[in-house]
């Protein structure tokens, strides 16, 4: 994928030439999973798979996008005056979704314009392909338009997009990782108040991979909005003698001695995993600090576990990978990554073993499957952000 092979299908679908070129990245979860949404602490980075746009203005108030990832859906238009919901407009809803939100909040988007997309994050796969194109859109009307939206604007309208206009009760994490990326760095994010601070990887021997179920991921939104609402159920009885406002401001012991005001046994696993998980991820940084990446992998497995026993947002198929890549030589860690139920896990391998680990973790998982896993070395790479436009040779 380039800018230059995008310029081309601009060209093709659009019989003029882009004036500006736009990335976002997708991102993974390094740990700190299910704890966005309780007020807790994730620990995401970018990575350089994403989502690339090719845009120029237009005259009249007409919006015209096309994807060369669903080719057969065209040209999907729609004016300015008109920013609702439209199932038939598929992908092009978060574009619609940012472009609504960022007008609602009263930025001026005098006219429309024209835009081809597209993105090598795989399909479907809890990478956040939605998140990346809501902060494509961000930074492309603010690239088009100079709007200067800060950031933090940018990242907050996106998860409305996703929350109001698509339907998703998801917390902040991706569009934060999305938006705020750095290169060789994660990102420590307190979802309460959302200070945040970057940490270095520098991962010399290893490499992170990124191990794709390709199982679909159909329950995956309501399984997240019941757990959402089992947090909250956990957090209103805490609340009956604790004054917290969120479950992310628990520590271990706290939550030991109160957990008996929760009365049923699986809402009380849910809402240790969102305690637990907050404060290895806090443990996590401080492990990765000290250059102690035995430790940090020791955490992230801890985290499947508990995302597997206690939270039950795992599945088989999750497990089968992360259980194989835990057996194989060379590995620091693994663990599921974003909200489970299919999508994908990571490994941190240390490099002369990844081609072993590939063999060895893709095979087991066939044969217990049935069908393959497919794997991707990630690197880390910057958030959403306007690129150089090449001319189309
Ligand atoms: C999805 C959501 C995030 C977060 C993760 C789980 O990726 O979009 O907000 O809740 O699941 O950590």
């Amino acid at each position: 994928m380039n800018i230059t092979t995008l310029n081309k299908v601009f060209l093709d679908v659009f019989h003029v030439l882009p004036k500006h070129a736009f990335f976002a990245p997708g991102r993974i979860n390094l740990i700190g999973e299910h704890t966005d949404y309780n007020g807790g602490h994730v620990f995401p980075c970018a990575i350089t798979y994403g989502t690339y746009a090719v845009a120029r203005k237009r005259e009249d108030q007409l919006v015209r996008l096309y994807s060369e990832n669903f080719p057969d859906k065209g040209i999907i238009e729609f004016n300015l005056n008109e920013l609702t919901f439209d199932q038939k407009h598929n992908w092009a809803n978060y574009p619609k979704g940012m472009i609504r939100y960022i007008m609602e909040a009263g930025y001026e988007i005098p006219t429309g314009f024209e835009c081809a997309i597209e993105g090598d994050i795989p399909n479907g796969a809890g990478l956040s392909s939605s998140a990346s194109i809501e902060l494509l859109t961000g930074v492309l009307v603010n690239g088009l338009y100079g709007l200067e939206i800060p950031r933090l604007d940018l990242i907050k309208i996106g998860k409305r997009v996703e929350n109001e206009f698509i339907g998703v009760n998801s917390g902040i994490m991706d569009q934060f990782a999305v938006g705020m990326g750095m290169k060789d760095a994660g990102i420590l994010l307190d979802c309460q108040t959302l200070r945040y601070e970057y940490a270095p990887i520098q991962l010399d021997d290893y490499k992170i991979l990124i191990m794709n179920t390709n199982k679909r991921r159909e329950l995956a939104d309501s399984k997240y909005n019941e757990r959402r609402s089992e947090c909250d159920q956990a957090l209103e009885l805490l609340q009956q003698k604790l004054s917290i406002d969120a479950l992310g401001q628990l520590t271990e012991e706290e939550f030991t001695e109160n957990q008996h005001l929760i009365a049923n046994e699986t809402i009380r696993r849910r809402a240790k995993h969102a305690v637990y998980e907050n404060i290895r991820t806090l443990k996590a940084l401080n492990e990765l600090k000290g250059g102690n990446l035995e430790a940090f992998g020791r955490l992230m497995n801890e985290s499947h576990i508990s995302l597997r026993d206690d939270y039950e947002v795992t599945g088989v198929e999750l497990d089968s990978l992360v259980e194989a890549a835990w057996k194989q030589p060379g590995v620091i860690g693994a663990r599921m990554t974003g909200a489970g139920f299919g999508g994908c896990a990571i490994a941190i391998v240390e490099n002369s073993e990844v081609e072993n680990f590939i063999t060895n973790v893709g095979a087991a998982y066939q044969g217990k499957i049935g069908y393959s896993a497919d794997f991707y070395v990630a690197s880390i790479g910057d958030g959403a952000k306007e690129i150089a436009l090449e001319s189309v040779k």
